[in-house]
């Protein structure tokens, strides 16, 4: 607990352009849940160098999440909303519980295994142990809930188990962190392969809705997903395009998949599809003036960047404090 509330710990890569699976599954709970609790969201930058990376790109894409997390309405006066690599605690956590994790549970990892497909010619060491990094990041915060899409919980159940493990040897450390699952954003699907995650690394632009397209990328887009030729608009497992625009109508519009069907009675997928283009361009386009906003200011963003980094290394130290006592590491001289 910070403050009578409980913690919330959330995070998102810096890497490839972010996709409205991104906005939908993660920030957008987020804004909901912000107000309940003590929140911290990271850019995990350091997570992103686990694939190669163009620095100078790098930089410009942490700055701009750092901003997207601002514009999407999340204060930073009340969020701690900060660089993961401006706080060396989650560091030094990792390589502490990486001691405590076995070489048998990262191998199950199914987001290890695609990506090492994905990148044959890098499978660095870093890579394998990326989600030993993740639950340090969470554990570092003594997060009670953490808000992520449904791609991500794997790594949050390794989290647990770390956790529990950690704690039944060293007594009540850490808080065992549950995940939050938003209702009808949990996994947006690629617009030209339903079967699929939207996913920031996919080849096909067409696949994924960026933060940043144009309205008319996002009609274009919305008008060329992939359907079916039932000719009926239900939601079904055996319809999965049209599933996932009335997942994505729903998400956008703060309804439910029932309420939406109704609505769209007697229509056809091309009204459909043009009922979902603006329903994420009355989500996206506010989002857009407002980080071209903010990014004019950079004294603001640094003075956020500076305040919040302080913030969480503050509640970073009291905990791996608390952890490098327990294994048995020698105290400080002050
Ligand atoms: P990342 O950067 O891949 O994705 C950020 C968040 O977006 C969600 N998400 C989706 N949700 C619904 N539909 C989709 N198509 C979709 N694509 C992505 C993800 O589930 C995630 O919540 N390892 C994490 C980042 C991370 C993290 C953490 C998250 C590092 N440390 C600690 C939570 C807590 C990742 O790569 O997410």
């Amino acid at each position: 607990m910070i403050n009578d509330k409980k913690v919330l710990f959330s995070g998102m890569q810096a890497t490839g352009s972010l996709t409205l699976g991104n906005y939908l599954g993660a920030l957008k709970n987020w804004l909901t849940l912000s107000d309940e609790y003590e929140c911290f969201y990271s850019v995990v930058d350091m997570h992103s160098i686990t694939v190669r990376q163009d620095p100078s790109v790098l930089r410009k894409r942490a700055r701009a999440l750092l901003t997207l997390y601002i514009a999407a309405g999340l204060d930073p006066k009340k969020n701690c909303i900060y660089y993961q690599s401006h706080v060396s605690g989650h560091a030094e956590l990792s390589w502490i519980l990486s001691c405590f994790t076995y070489m048998g549970e990262l191998n199950r990892m199914t987001q290890f295994k695609d990506k090492a497909a994905k990148h044959a010619d890098n499978i660095n060491a870093g890579l394998f142990t990326y989600p030993v990094l993740m639950a340090a990041d969470i554990l570092l915060y003594q997060a009670d809930v953490v808000p992520v899409g449904i791609d991500q919980m794997q790594h949050l159940e390794l989290t647990r188990d770390i956790a529990i493990r950690f704690n039944n040897l060293y007594g009540d450390v850490f808080t065992v962190p549950e995940a939050y699952v938003g209702k009808v954003g949990a996994k947006i699907m690629s617009l030209q392969d339903p079967d699929k995650k939207m996913s920031k690394s996919d080849e096909n632009p067409n696949g994924s809705i960026y933060l940043t397209d144009d309205p008319d990328t996002i009609v274009r887009k919305c008008r060329r997903a992939v359907t079916d030729s039932q000719a009926c608009i239900a939601y079904r497992d055996e319809q999965p395009g049209i599933k996932n625009l009335i997942n994505i109508y729903c998400a956008c519009t703060d309804t439910t998949p029932e309420k939406a069907i109704k609505e769209m009675e007697g229509r056809g997928y091309g009204e459909l599809k043009t009922a979902v283009a603006e329903s994420v361009i009355s989500i996206l386009k506010p989002l857009q003036d407002e980080i071209a906003r903010l990014e004019k200011d950079k004294t603001y963003l640094d003075g956020v960047i500076k305040e919040n980094a302080q913030k969480a290394n503050y509640y970073a130290m009291k905990t791996l404090r608390k952890v490098q006592r327990k294994v048995g590491f020698p105290d400080r001289i002050r």
